[in-house]
């Protein structure tokens, strides 16, 4: 258990933050290396626990997997799983579970998916019941984990998405890659799209029109992987360096793919200073520096296509929100209820104790600014890093010093956290 005090910040961040890895491009570079022939390099992998559990989930299945150096893996495969048990631990992570259970679902072996205590109260129905119209056969607890999962032959499918989740159409596309036919998914929205993308570098047939994406049995060929930095860890500071007074800061080699930069637009609407530099294309994938100012910030609407390109920064959205002047409305977002916490009520109450106006709906937030955040609280992240990272931004603007309890679990997708904001002071 580490509790943390943070406390406010005299002065404005100044200087420059190079963002590590993206957790969502990392846990597809080893699953997807693992599935090629032969040796794959991985370079700048994530170091936070998640991605660290689809590595020993992949060494479980017979992958052999090596650090070569701190940030760097090879993956030596055959291109067959070949299970050294049965029992896969997928830790707090809902990305290696659900694109798991589609890798797992055709395979001539059979497997059980299981979780930590917050990951096993998470919905997996919304995996299962694909898998299964392709002809899988999956045993759940009643739609949660343990996954049982029964290797069988699969038959593509058009399966049409009721959530945009690119973690369901992700897992529906690798079951596609053993099936016979085609697999198609099509979403309401896209999602974000790294598993086309990589799936595409690594030789696979597959294409994307609109919404729909179709795949078809394949080889994957092996790669040199070079992982963008994440987006979603930016967030923190492009917040932070929005509402602390006098800041300037330059964020590097961070992710820029549209699929994921709803936050930058968000950033846009609200009037906020922000600029992309040094664009460039790295292993399929879009990258660039940011740079934000301090800024007078208003109010803004956020929905519908907007919510899949920026669910996973909603949290401290919220938060950049409470300092803006006037309403911002999140609407369409109710899947934020099915993360690692149910962040619209989690987050609604850890801000408005600190002095936010935070109304909850059933789909998002309605927030009032710009509040004072008062702080003098102590606050719990229910086993959820991104509220344990949102709290941490809010300290450094709350008038009074506030506790984060259990703040260890920003290890699941950012270790490097504290030592980079410390840079900036
Ligand atoms: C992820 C997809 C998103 C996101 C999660 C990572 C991925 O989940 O919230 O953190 O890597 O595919 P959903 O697909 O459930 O929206």
């Amino acid at each position: 258990m580490v509790d943390i005090k943070v406390k406010k910040v005299n002065s404005g961040l100044k200087g420059t933050v190079i963002i590590p890895s993206d957790k969502s491009i990392s846990h597809r570079s080893v699953m997807f290396s693992s599935l090629a022939k032969g040796k794959s390099i991985i370079n700048n992998f994530s170091n936070g626990a998640d991605c660290i559990s689809t590595m020993n989930l992949f060494k479980s299945l017979g992958v052999e997997i090596n650090r070569t150096s701190e940030k760097s893996l090879e993956v030596i495969s055959n291109g067959i799983l070949k299970p050294l048990k049965e029992e896969l631990d997928c830790g707090n992570s809902g990305t290696t579970m659900r694109l798991c259970t589609g890798i797992l679902a055709g395979q001539n072996f059979n497997s059980i998916l299981f979780g930590d205590e917050s990951l096993s109260k998470r919905p997996m129905q919304r995996v299962i019941t694909p898998i299964e119209l392709m002809g899988g056969s999956i045993t759940s607890n009643d739609g949660k984990a343990p996954l049982k999962i029964k290797g069988t032959a699969l038959n593509g499918i058009e399966y049409h998405s009721p959530i945009a989740s690119a973690q369901i159409k992700s897992c529906v596309l690798l079951a596609g890659l053993h099936a016979t036919g085609k697999t198609t998914v099509i979403e309401p929205y896209i999602s974000r799209n790294h598993t086309e993308l990589m799936l595409k570098y690594m030789g696979a047939n597959i294409t994307t029109l609109n919404n729909s994406t179709t795949v078809e049995k394949s080889e994957l060929e092996t790669r040199v992987i070079d992982v963008a930095g994440d987006i979603s860890s930016s967030a923190y500071f492009i917040v932070a360096g929005l509402i602390i007074p006098n800041s300037d800061i330059v964020i590097k080699n961070v992710g820029l793919n549209p699929t994921r930069t709803g936050i930058i637009d968000v950033v846009k609407r609200m009037g906020g200073n922000i600029e992309i530099l040094n664009q460039n294309t790295v292993s399929g994938e879009l990258v660039g520096d940011i740079r934000v100012k301090y800024s007078q910030l208003k109010g803004c609407s956020i929905s519908g296509d907007d919510i899949p390109r920026l669910i996973d920064e909603l949290p401290v959205i919220a938060l950049l929100a409470t300092q803006a002047d006037g309403e911002t409305i999140i609407s369409d977002a109710q899947d934020l209820r099915k993360k690692e916490s149910d962040r619209i009520t989690t987050i609604t109450n850890g801000l408005n104790s600190l002095g936010g106006n935070i109304q909850e709906k059933p789909d998002g937030f309605i927030i009032n600014g710009k509040t004072i955040l008062k702080g003098d609280k102590e606050l719990e992240v229910f086993h959820d890093h991104r509220l344990a990272m949102t709290y941490y931004v809010a300290g450094l603007i709350c008038e009074k010093e506030i506790l984060i309890k259990e703040f260890q679990w920003v290890n699941i997708s950012f270790p490097e956290f504290e030592k980079l904001f410390n840079n900036l002071f």
